[in-house]
C-alpha cells in the first residue's frame, strides 16, 4: 500500500493549491482526480481574484503569469433605472481585484504539481477516516490501489465522494436554490467597458466581464429550464443589449461566441467542514450564487486556512490550528454566503412583481447617495479579512 502524509481528492483550484502550499512546506500530498487534465483546464468558470487569493497564488510560487497578463481593476459598476453608479473599491476599501480566468490558474497550479497528480483516478473510495490513519482507494488504468496517509482533503466539489461519505447525522446542509440561471457567452471581442457592469434590469439581471482586453465574458439571468439551443448567439446579443443602459448598450462589439453554458445558481453550506482525518474544502463544502464572485475566493481562503494547520501539525504535531479549521473557515465561509445572497437578490428578477423592483431600485438608489452604503459593497467585493 502507497502512503503519504496528505491525500487530497480532485484538482481543482482548491486541490491544487492546497498541494502546492503543502510542496513549498515540505508536506508531502498526492491529489487524486477523476477527470483528465485537459477536461478539468478546460471549464470555464470564475474570472475575478480577490487581492488575499493572488497573494496566495503569490506565495504558492505560481504568481508569474498572473501578475504579467492579470488586469486589475479599481472599481466596478452598477446600472439600474437607466442610471450608472461606480463602486470605487480602492478609494472605499484601498484594495483592488484582478481578473485573470480560473482556466489559467488551473493551467499554471497543474504544471507545478506535475507528477503529484494521478489523473483519471476512478471510484474514489473513502475506506477510513477515523482510525488511527486514513485510507482510500481508487482504481487507475483498470487497477485498484490504496493508499494511506494521516489526513484526507475533499476538494471534489458540490457532487464530489468527500462530503458523500460523511454519515448523514454527523453533517448539517443548509441550501438555497435559486429560481433562474445564468447563460453565460465567452466572446473575442473587445469588452464593452473597462471595468465591469452588473445590470438590475425589468427583463432580468446582466454582468458584462472579462478576461482580457480582447476577450468579453458576459451574462445574463435567463429561466432555470431554458436550453442552450433555443439561444443563438444575435439572440443572446439582443438580450444582453435591451439590458444595459443605451450608452453601454451601444459601445457592445458583437461576435461569435467561443463557449456558451448556462448555469444554475445555489447557496449551500455543509457544517462542520472537518470529521476526524477528513477535512472538506471549496465547493465541496459551500457554493455561492456567482453574483460578487466570491466561490473561488473562497476555496483559497479555506486552503490558506487549512494549509497552515497541516504545516504545524507535521512540524510539531501540534493539532490548535487543525482544530479551530471548520470554525475559522466557517465564520469567513457565512460572510460570503451572505453577501453573494444579498448581491443576487438586489440585482436578478425574482417576478413581475413592481412592489419588489422598487425596492431594489430604492436600496440601489441608497447605494449611489450613500458612501457608508458604497464603501460596505466594496469592502465585501474585494474580501473580508481572513480573520472575520
Ligand atoms: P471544483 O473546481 O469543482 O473542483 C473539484 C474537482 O474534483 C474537479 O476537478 C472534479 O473533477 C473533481 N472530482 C469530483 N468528484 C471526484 C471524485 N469522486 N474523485 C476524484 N475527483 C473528483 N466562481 C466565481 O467566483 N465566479 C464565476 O463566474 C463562477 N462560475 C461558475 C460556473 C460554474 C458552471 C460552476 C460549476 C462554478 C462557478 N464558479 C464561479 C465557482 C468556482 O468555479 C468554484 O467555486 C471553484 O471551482 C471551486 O473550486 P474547487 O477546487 O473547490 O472545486
Ligand atoms: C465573473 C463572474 C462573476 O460572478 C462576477 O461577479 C464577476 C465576474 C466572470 O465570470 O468573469
Amino acid at each position: 500500500m502507497a502512503k503519504t502524509q496528505v491525500t487530497i481528492v480532485g484538482a481543482g483550484p482548491s486541490g491544487l493549491m492546497l498541494c502546492q502550499m503543502l510542496h513549498r512546506h515540505g508536506v508531502d500530498a498526492v491529489v487524486l482526480e477523476r477527470q483528465t487534465r485537459e477536461h478539468v483546464g478546460a471549464r470555464i468558470r470564475a474570472g475575478l481574484l480577490e487581492q488575499g487569493t493572488v497573494e496566495l497564488l503569490n506565495e504558492a510560487g505560481v504568481g508569474e503569469r498572473m501578475m504579467r497578463e492579470g488586469l486589475v481593476h479599481d472599481g466596478f459598476e452598477l446600472a439600474f433605472d437607466g442610471r450608472r453608479h461606480r463602486i470605487d473599491l480602492a478609494g472605499l476599501a484601498g484594495k483592488h481585484v484582478l481578473v485573470y480566468g480560473q482556466t489559467e490558474i488551473q493551467r499554471d497550479l497543474a504544471d507545478a504539481a506535475g507528477a503529484r497528480v494521478i489523473w483519471e483516478a476512478k471510484d474514489v473510495a473513502i475506506l477510513d477516516s477515523e482510525g488511527s490513519s486514513a485510507r482510500i482507494s481508487y482504481v487507475k488504468d483498470g487497477v485498484k490501489h490504496e493508499i494511506r496517509s494521516e489526513f484526507i482533503v475533499g476538494c471534489d466539489g458540490y457532487h464530489g465522494a468527500s462530503r458523500a461519505s460523511v454519515p448523514k447525522d454527523r453533517i448539517v446542509h443548509h441550501e438555497r436554490i435559486y429560481p433562474f440561471g445564468w447563460l453565460g457567452i465567452l466572446a473575442d471581442v473587445p469588452p464593452v467597458s473597462e471595468e465591469l457592469v452588473y445590470a438590475n434590469h425589468r427583463r432580468g439581471f446582466a454582468l458584462c466581464s472579462m478576461r482580457s482586453r480582447t476577450r468579453s465574458r458576459y451574462y445574463v439571468q435567463c429561466p432555470l429550464d431554458d436550453k442552450l439551443e433555443s439561444w443563438s448567439d444575435e439572440r443572446f446579443w439582443d438580450e444582453l443589449r435591451s439590458r444595459l443602459p443605451p450608452e453601454l448598450a451601444g459601445k457592445v462589439v458583437v461576435g461569435p461566441s467561443i463557449e456558451k453554458s448556462i448555469a444554475p445558481l445555489r447557496s449551500f453550506v455543509a457544517e462542520p467542514m472537518r470529521f476526524g482525518r477528513l477535512f472538506l474544502v471549496g465547493d465541496a463544502a459551500h457554493i455561492v450564487p456567482p453574483t460578487g464572485a466570491k466561490g473561488l475566493n473562497l476555496a483559497a481562503a479555506d486552503v490558506r486556512v487549512l494549509y497552515q494547520g497541516l504545516v504545524e501539525y507535521f512540524r510539531s504535531r501540534s493539532t490548535t490550528l487543525l482544530d479551530e479549521y471548520s470554525m475559522r473557515a466557517l465564520a469567513r465561509v457565512w460572510k460570503a454566503t451572505r453577501f453573494s445572497w444579498w448581491f443576487t437578490t438586489l440585482m436578478h428578477k425574482f417576478s413581475d412583481e413592481a412592489f419588489a423592483y422598487r425596492l431594489q431600485l430604492a436600496e440601489l438608489g441608497y447605494l449611489a447617495e450613500s458612501r457608508a452604503a458604497s464603501q460596505a459593497v466594496a469592502e465585501n467585493y474585494v474580501g473580508l479579512p481572513f480573520d472575520c
